[in-house]
């Protein structure tokens, strides 16, 4: 293997602060150059639509102090800066400001932006999207009693940003264009409870519409109804930020295509979090996976790769919600399988297990975060079962886990 003396990491969020750290783990002793685009050094991400929408005094998470990236790690941290532009010959990265950094092997962990709505530009009311620091504080600032707050996307940041929204006391009406809450991940029983829940705190709904366009007082919906709105926060997904992979020749629509190893088919070209587009054993197909878990782990393990190690990354997507009293937690793939649940779905506690024939491929669990840990691991090992097992409360899954 040709020696590996500079590393860059084009992106400063959570896939690249665990990759640099991991790095430094695996023993690589070059210089570890991180590029990223916000001002901060890297933060966690999941707090923006929970603890920095609960309260203007909640502390930052960052994945350490910033003095230790550089006194610890030894990593150059450049901070406020994009790449803007590859050489894939030159293995070469350039940032806006015109510095150039060679690079023996190079991680894209560039992240997703929010996809926009452009009929809202112009509106009267406050058009907010949620995705770094500055999106959440000026967001938690605006929440105050009887602000009529509408969101744009059913979606984990559209309902979590209404939790908050609904204990500050605003008025909340919620607007997703499918016909139930979370269908992107969640069982319709589950998009049931959570909307009930939503309900009982006083969120309203319109489903099957989205926006048309902002009006002197809110926003007119496509089926020409008019909601009041001082504030709009659109939460509708996310789009990869794949413009330099374009550079380096990859074709990158879907996302920054890699293997089981992280690598891109550009020589020395790596990619891990939100914007790598990897195979999904669950799921049976290729896919971004936009958690924080992923954006973690798959990191780490990209990056051991990068500094001369061989490991294939196949952990099942996992990511959890918090609205209200409900901590819901997902794992592997809830759509194309059939559904069994475990326990009271009309409860505030209880597992759906999604099975394709015997196996099981995804879980869901609901205020049930101890069930949800062997759940995990079942799906990890791709476990066979007996649906009546799963049914039943009486069986401890701990039995299967020996079994498989
Ligand atoms: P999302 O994909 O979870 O939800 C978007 C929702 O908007 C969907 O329900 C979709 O049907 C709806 N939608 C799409 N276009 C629409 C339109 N034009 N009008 C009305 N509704 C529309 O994406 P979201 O909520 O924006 O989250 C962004 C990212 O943040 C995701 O990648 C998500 O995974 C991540 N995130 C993760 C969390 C976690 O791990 N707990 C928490 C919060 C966000």
């Amino acid at each position: 293997m040709p020696s590996i003396e500079k590393i860059v990491i084009a992106g400063a969020g959570q896939a690249g602060g665990r990759a640099a750290e991991a790095l430094r783990s695996a023993g690589f002793r070059g210089s570890i150059t991180m590029i990223g685009e916000e001002k901060h050094p890297p933060y966690e991400r999941p707090q923006l639509s929970k603890e920095l929408l609960a309260a203007l005094d909640a502390p930052v998470a960052y994945l350490k102090p910033a003095s230790d990236w550089t006194g610890v790690l030894d990593v150059t941290m450049i901070t406020g800066a994009a790449v803007v532009a590859c050489d894939a010959e030159r293995q070469t990265v350039a940032t806006g400001e015109g510095e150039i950094f060679g690079y023996d092997r190079l991680l894209l962990a560039t992240g997703t932006q929010p996809k926009r709505i452009k009929t809202l530009e112009g509106a009267s009311a406050q058009v907010h999207y949620l995705r770094n620091i500055e999106d959440a504080v000026h967001l938690r600032q605006s929440f105050h009693r009887q602000v009529s707050v509408v969101i744009i996307g059913g979606g984990v940041i559209g309902l979590e940003a209404a939790c908050a929204a609904a204990k500050h006391g605003c008025d909340v009406t919620v607007v997703e264009n499918q016909e139930r809450l979370l269908a992107r991940a969640f069982p319709g029983l589950v998009s049931e409870v959570v909307e009930a829940r939503h309900r009982n705190h006083g969120v309203r709904f319109e489903f099957g519409v989205t926006v048309a366009a902002g009006t002197t007082n809110g926003v007119r919906l496509t089926n020409g109804a008019e909601l009041k709105a001082d504030i709009v926060l659109v939460g509708i997904g996310v789009e990869p930020n794949n413009a330099i992979a374009r550079d380096l020749g990859l074709s990158a629509d879907a996302g920054i295509e890699v293997d089981a190893f992280g690598r891109t088919v550009a020589p020395n070209v790596f990619s891990a979090g939100d914007v790598a587009l990897q195979w999904s054993k669950c799921h049976d197909r290729a896919l971004r996976v936009e958690t924080w878990a992923n954006a973690q782990n798959q990191a780490i393990c990209v990056a051991g790769n990068m500094a001369g190690g061989n490991r294939e990354y196949s952990d099942p997507p996992w990511f959890w919600s918090d609205q209200y009293d409900l901590n819901i937690q997902v794992v592997g793939d809830m759509l194309n399988a059939d559904h069994v649940v475990r326990g009271d779905c009309q409860s505030d506690r209880f597992s759906v297990a999604a099975m394709r024939g015997s196996e099981i491929v995804g879980a869901i669990s609901i205020n049930a975060a101890k069930e949800m840990a062997m759940l995990r691991r079942l799906v990890a090992r791709q476990s066979k079962l007996n649906r009546s097992d799963i049914e039943s409360t009486a069986y401890d899954l701990r039995q299967a886990l020996k079994t498989n």
